[in-house]
């Protein structure tokens, strides 16, 4: 059965505040507005809800018994998923990105939130994460054997439905700008946000020209070189765009890819210091994967847009389970 490109299921709070504080303003070196992702649920917060009210509507129509998802081993998205897939009644599964899956990680973080839910964990080596979308095919054949009915979610929930999550995300921001918060409907000069896997990058350069919300998107890369990016947001974004109405329009992108630090997952010293600044002048707790990186990269650009918007994507859980590197 084809699903209906626009079905969503209601599974985040929303709206999300659009926040901002002067102390911010001034270790950025701009005015900045976080739109609070962060809270778009509870221990299942962050952006991949947005994504997931898309994708997990197509699983129910379609009467999935069990969702497969894959992601680094302290992966947001497989942790949003697997919550609210067991919220749906939904049996999850699992392919997470270890370098021995022979000594698997600690049970922290997001792991912790997987397993307590009951997920069915399957570690990956990087080679064969590479191979993750084959490795998932080939589950999903065997679970279709056993009599399951298995609906694959790709890594981040990254394709063209995951991205209306965040072409909704713009039309949202639109109306609270109209209903006079952050100083009236004047647009922002830029929408600023962490990049893993190119969802939310599509979903706004999509929503944010159709909207009114900004020209420009900064994505700021945490893991893969610009070009990469280009090549995958624009792959996404030509999946995303035949499935709204009307032409589509479309924001400037620019991906930047000098902030990512010593390695995915790895902050360097600069940008740890940088996350707890952030939290003792401002409160605002920002994680060292992907949006503590992402607004150290927008404090350190020599040329900065003027008015941010910056989507606070959450990773709340990825920052506990780096305990031990903000030790004092
Ligand atoms: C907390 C957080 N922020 C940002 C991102 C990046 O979003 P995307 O995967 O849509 O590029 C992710 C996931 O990769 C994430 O977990």
């Amino acid at each position: 059965m084809a699903a209906s490109p626009l079905r969503r299921l209601t599974l985040a709070h929303l709206p999300t505040p659009l926040w901002h504080h002067p102390a911010l303003d001034d270790q950025v070196g701009t005015e900045v507005w976080v739109k609070r992702d962060d809270m778009t649920g509870g221990a299942e917060a962050g952006n991949k809800i947005r994504k997931l009210e898309f994708l997990l509507a197509c699983a129910t129509e379609e009467q999935a018994t069990v969702v497969l998802t894959c992601g680094a081993a302290q992966s947001n998205h497989a942790r949003a998923t697997v919550l609210l897939a067991a919220g749906l009644g939904l049996r999850s599964v699992l392919f997470l990105r270890t370098a021995d899956p022979l000594a698997p990680p600690q049970w922290v973080g997001n792991l912790l939130l997987d397993r307590l839910v009951a997920a069915e964990i399957r570690f990956v080596t990087p080679e064969q994460y590479g191979q993750r979308d084959r490795i998932m095919a080939e589950a999903a054949a065997e679970l279709r054997r056993a009599g399951e009915r298995p609906y694959l979610i790709p890594e981040g929930g990254s394709n063209g439905r995951g991205a209306l999550g965040y072409v909704e995300a713009m039309r949202e921001v639109r109306s609270q700008l109209d209903s006079g918060l952050a100083g009236g409907p004047r647009p922002f000069d830029a929408v600023v946000h962490a990049c893993g896997s190119g969802g939310t990058a599509a979903g706004c350069v999509l929503g944010a020209a159709r909207y009114g919300v900004a020209p420009t998107v900064w994505s700021i890369a945490v893991c893969e070189s610009r070009s990469v990016f280009e090549t995958v947001i624009g792959r996404i974004v030509s999946e995303a765009a035949p499935l709204l109405e009307g032409d589509p329009h479309l924001s400037d992108l620019r991906v930047v890819d000098d902030y990512r630090g010593p390695a995915y997952g790895v902050a360097s010293d600069a940008q740890r210091d940088f996350i707890a600044t952030v939290a003792r002048r401002s409160g605002l707790i920002l994680d060292p994967v992907y949006s503590g990186k992402a607004l150290y990269g927008l404090a350190e650009l020599a040329s900065k847009p003027r008015r941010v918007l910056f989507l606070h994507t959450g990773g709340l859980p990825g920052l506990l389970a780096q305990a031990e590197t903000f030790a004092p």
